[in-house]
């Protein structure tokens, strides 16, 4: 798989969000240095500052929410067909706590950003499981997404250290500030280079 953006244009974004929006605001801050046009953000439910976010800049959103929906097939066939409307270059699946099915995964590029070092504590509780492992050092990891959970090839990885008295609140908000400056560093970096993913290594163009 490889999407070199046109020269001289922006990539078109879609943003995936399901709660504060922090890291799609770093997006949003970042949109010239990037490089990129946010130009939809989705979310699978209402009410969340995620969206707000959005609607504060005027940035187009939808919301699909899986309990509308008979099987979670027929949810992500939906969701594909929301995010296809914007036309991305790429989606970018920032605190988007759900698991995306083939529908989109075959239609769009899409990455992640995920609160450990990868492949250490994948899933929704990788705070508190990097916590409770004890490790000295945690940290954050954009990857690619594949069919599974937090499993696809990894871009760019920070580490973080655990420090004495942490919680999993402290930790997370110590995570996020490292993990919006990578993500906005590797969208950055994709949408400006182009990419190909060779097994699971990516490689910029
Ligand atoms: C991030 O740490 C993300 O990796 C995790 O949830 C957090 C979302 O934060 N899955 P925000 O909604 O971008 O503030």
């Amino acid at each position: 798989m490889s999407i070199p953006p046109t020269p001289q244009s922006r990539a078109r974004l879609v943003v995936l969000v399901s709660g504060g929006g922090t890291n799609l605001q770093a997006l949003i801050d970042a949109e010239d240095f990037a490089d990129i046009d946010i130009v939809a953000v989705g979310a699978d439910r209402y009410g969340i500052d995620g969206l707000r976010r959005a609607e504060a800049e005027a940035i187009p959103i939808f919301v699909v929410p899986v309990e509308d929906f008979s099987s979670r097939a027929d949810w992500d066939s939906a969701l594909a067909l929301a995010i296809a409307e914007h036309e991305p270059d790429l989606v970018v699946s920032a605190g988007f706590m759900k698991i995306l099915g083939d529908h989109v995964l075959d239609q769009f590029s899409v990455i992640n950003t995920h609160p450990a070092l990868l492949p250490r504590f994948p899933g929704a509780h990788a705070v508190a499981d990097a916590l409770v492992a004890g490790v000295a050092e945690t940290g954050c990891t954009v990857h690619f997404v594949d069919e599974g959970v937090d499993t696809g090839p990894v871009i760019e990885q920070r580490s973080v250290l655990v420090e004495a008295g942490d919680d999993v609140e402290s930790l997370h908000e110590r995570i996020k500030v490292v993990e919006r400056e990578l993500l906005v560093q590797v969208v950055r970096q994709l949408c400006r280079s182009g990419w190909s993913i060779e097994g699971r290594e990516v490689v910029f163009s």
